[in-house]
């Protein structure tokens, strides 16, 4: 079974998705962390962000392999080429780097196989933009989790300050949110927007708690 959590950054899919896996036994696959990946492997290797093939290329051959530990279902690390990035993708540099990496169709192609390849293997909660409606159109939950820009910039500084890791400073992260939006919503391949079929949930004035019940009350409904 796949529980598809669409939505802009910040609005709590991380979060939502971990706890909603560890309640039903699922795993979790975060696609953001992959597109992260291939963005750190281009800045490592001087690629230009225009290279669509020299991008593309490293989505297809670099592989991605996440870290699991035995009854936790938020993979522990995540690795490209060999490499631990699990930290370094979560860097301002890779907020920037990642957008323009992400919006190359031959990137997006690459990784979605390898995505469908993960989450036909087993029941999966995945996260990212485009979950609902290119990666897996015929997931049993859709849901696309959406936030206002000021609730989404306060959890992700909370974030960085406990990941110990990328901006601290409010105004920062708000702007970075809304560029990366912008970017994400007007590109031309698999642009963030729901599925016609997803249930739209608003977070700003929830908790992550009731979040993680609606999330499980719709898994329950469809199982
Ligand atoms: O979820 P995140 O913020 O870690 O995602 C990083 C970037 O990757 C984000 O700017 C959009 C892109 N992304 C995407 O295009 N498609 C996905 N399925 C997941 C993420």
């Amino acid at each position: 079974m796949i529980i598809a959590i669409d939505g802009p950054s910040g609005a709590g899919k991380s979060s939502v998705s971990v706890e909603v896996a560890r309640i039903l036994g699922f795993s979790c696959l975060d696609t953001g962390a992959m597109y992260r990946a291939v963005a750190w492997q281009a800045v490592q290797d001087g690629v230009s962000f225009d290279d669509a093939e020299a991008l593309g290329q490293i989505a297809r051959t670099r592989e991605i392999e996440f870290a699991h530990e035995e009854g936790n279902p938020k993979p522990v690390g995540v690795s490209i080429g060999g490499a631990d990035v699990t930290k370094a993708i979560r860097t301002r540099e890779i907020d920037h780097a990642v957008s323009p990496v992400s919006a190359v169709p031959a990137v997006r192609e690459a990784l979605v196989a390898q995505q469908q390849r993960i989450g036909n293997a087993g029941d999966y909660v995945v996260e990212g933009r485009d979950i609902g409606t290119v990666v897996f159109p015929g997931a049993e939950v859709k849901v696309f989790l959406t936030a206002s820009n000021e609730a989404r910039a306060k959890r992700r500084v909370l974030q960085n300050e406990q990941r110990g890791v990328g901006s601290t400073d409010f105004d920062e992260v708000l702007a970075d949110i809304v560029r990366r939006d912008e970017l994400d919503s007007s590109r031309a391949a698999s642009p963030l927007k729901p599925a016609s079929d997803a249930v739209h949930i608003d977070s700003s004035d929830m908790t992550m708690q009731e979040v993680i019940d609606e999330v499980c009350a719709l898994a329950k409904k469809a199982m």
